[in-house]
């Protein structure tokens, strides 16, 4: 196996380090906002060799590398390993880290202690939370405290069971109101950055023209500053059907169990390893060896020692 890091043989990236002005700068420019999740160090080597803008440590790790059936399992010290080695690996990108559930809902305190752990410990550049009601006391507060937040509304995955499920959201008039309304809150409350999920594409229309700061969205159509999707959805290296928002552009799952089929065949047939795969050892140290063997010598014992 190869453990050389791709990223140090890469030539360095001559652009900047991605920044919030930059951000605000792109929307005004009307250039889309590129973002993608990753969770460990080589699928952010990838994210960053791809030149996305953006890489979001989603909790949805919980469910892509941790097999669980929702993001509501993950805790801070599984989120706070996953982000270390994504930020290792990007050098342009920004690096935003999902506060995971119940570690930001019951207090202000919680979310700054949860929030500055992201920053001082896995090297963050901004945090993002669910929700609006009650979370934007938080988002004020980690503002107020000069961390960067981004704001998730429409489809929370955290509360999904509250909202139904998985399920679109701001499908009624009066849905729709409250989203824009939680929206105009979030951004007043202090946050840099908006990630609309699954929610009709002209609601999250109306909503980025209205608001200053980004919206990315997931599942709410083209009138976003910006897209993301999860990485493990987008290279198709899950199970199962896949939401209608997602487009995926390769099947790797199925290469890499097709590659590793053909590897364990070759095992099980015996056309690996091959000599090409193995160390030399000369005539001379191999027949020594094969004396000391025979002679029944221990372990450090050699011809002077006066074994053989
Ligand atoms: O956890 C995640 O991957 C997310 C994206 C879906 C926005 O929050």
């Amino acid at each position: 196996m190869s453990t050389a890091p791709r990223v140090p043989n890469t030539p360095p990236d001559e652009r900047p380090k991605v920044s919030i002005p930059r951000l605000n700068e792109m929307r005004e420019l009307g250039e889309p906002i590129a973002m993608v999740t990753a969770y460990d160090f080589p699928s952010a080597q990838v994210a960053e060799e791809a030149g996305v803008d953006i890489v979001l440590v989603g909790d949805s790790g919980a469910m892509t590398v941790l097999g669980h059936s929702s993001t509501v399992p993950a805790t801070m010290d599984e989120m706070l390993m996953l982000t270390a080695a994504v930020s290792r690996a990007c050098r342009r990108a920004l690096v935003i880290a999902d506060l995971p559930f119940m570690s930001y809902q019951v207090s202000d305190e919680d979310a700054l202690r949860a929030a500055g752990r992201f920053l001082k410990e896995a090297s963050a550049q901004a945090v993002k939370l669910e929700g609006a009601g009650p979370m934007l006391a938080r988002i004020r507060a980690l503002a107020g405290a000069g961390i960067p937040v981004v704001a998730h509304l429409g489809l929370t995955p955290q509360t999904a069971t509250s909202q139904g499920g998985y399920r679109a959201q701001g499908k009624t008039a009066q849905a729709a109101l409250r989203l824009l309304h939680d929206a105009h809150a979030a951004e007043a409350a202090g946050a840099f950055l908006l990630v609309l999920e699954a929610v009709p594409a002209p609601v999250a229309e109306r909503i980025t023209h209205e608001l200053r700061i980004p919206t990315i969205g997931i599942g709410a159509g083209a009138g976003c500053d910006g897209q993301v999707l999860v990485f493990h959805d987008l290279l198709g290296l899950g199970e199962g059907p896949l939401p209608r928002f997602v487009e995926q552009y390769a099947s790797l799952g199925d290469d890499a169990v097709q590659a590793v089929t053909r590897y364990a065949d070759d095992v099980r047939e015996r056309r690996f390893p091959q000599e090409r795969h193995t160390y030399a050892i000369s005539e001379e140290e191999l027949e020594h060896f094969q004396r000391l063997v025979e002679a029944g010598s221990p372990v450090g014992a050699d011809d002077e020692d006066g074994v053989l």
